[in-house]
């Protein structure tokens, strides 16, 4: 399995009910010696705090778009040039169809639309908002887009209902991430014996 420490990751929590499960995925990262910045949206700040968040990446949780104090360095810009990869977990069904429709008005959805790093999104939300034809036909595009899913999986939510939809457990999300940057090393190596 890939190797995390010292790579840097962005991670963008929206929100939903998951929302508590990405402080666990923080706590493993940082187990893994990884270097987190997170962004926090306005919906997300309703599920977890900033003080959560912040405590446990020891590290600066960015929520706004316009940020006075640091107009200069332009947030959404810098935010992506400085990860490694970007995680968005949980991902909504609302942030979902922004990001495929380019819509950029918070600085979770802006920051996606200015990254050029590799982009996993780990979805979770009610099965019905899941199989919705339009949150089917954005998930399409986003694979187009050259975003990796990881997940939901089959199981019972938290509103009660059952089916496809929850979020991805975050030991099988990380995981994921390992293998990509496993793949990574491995392409850098063939392409220097070649
Ligand atoms: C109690 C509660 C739970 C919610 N859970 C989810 C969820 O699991 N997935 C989802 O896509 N939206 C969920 N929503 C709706 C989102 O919070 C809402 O669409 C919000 O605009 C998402 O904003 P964001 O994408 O900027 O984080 C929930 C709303 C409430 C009130």
């Amino acid at each position: 399995m890939g190797n995390l420490n010292n790579k840097k990751i962005l991670l963008i929590i929206c929100g939903g009910i998951a929302a508590y499960k990405s402080l666990e995925i923080i706590r493993l990262l940082k187990k893994d010696g990884v270097i987190i910045k997170t962004i926090l949206t306005k919906s997300g700040a309703e599920f977890v705090t900033p003080l959560s968040v912040t405590s446990l990446s020891q590290s600066k949780v960015y929520q706004d778009l316009f940020n006075l104090e640091n107009e200069v360095e332009m947030d959404h810009i810098s935010l992506s040039r400085w990860a490694d990869l970007i995680l968005i977990a949980p991902a909504t069904a609302n942030t979902i169809s922004k990001l495929a429709s380019g819509s950029s008005d918070d600085l979770a959805s802006t920051v996606a639309l200015a990254s050029n790093k590799k982009i996993f999104i780990a979805p979770a939300m009610n099965v019905r908002m899941w199989e919705h034809q339009s949150t089917k036909q954005n998930i399409k595009k986003l694979k187009t887009y050259n975003y990796e899913l990881i997940g939901p999986e089959v199981g019972d939510m938290a509103c009660g209902e059952y089916g496809e939809g929850k979020m991805s457990e975050p030991k099988e999300i990380i995981n994921k991430l390992k293998i990509y940057f496993k793949s990574l090393k491995q392409k850098k190596i063939n392409s220097r014996q070649s």
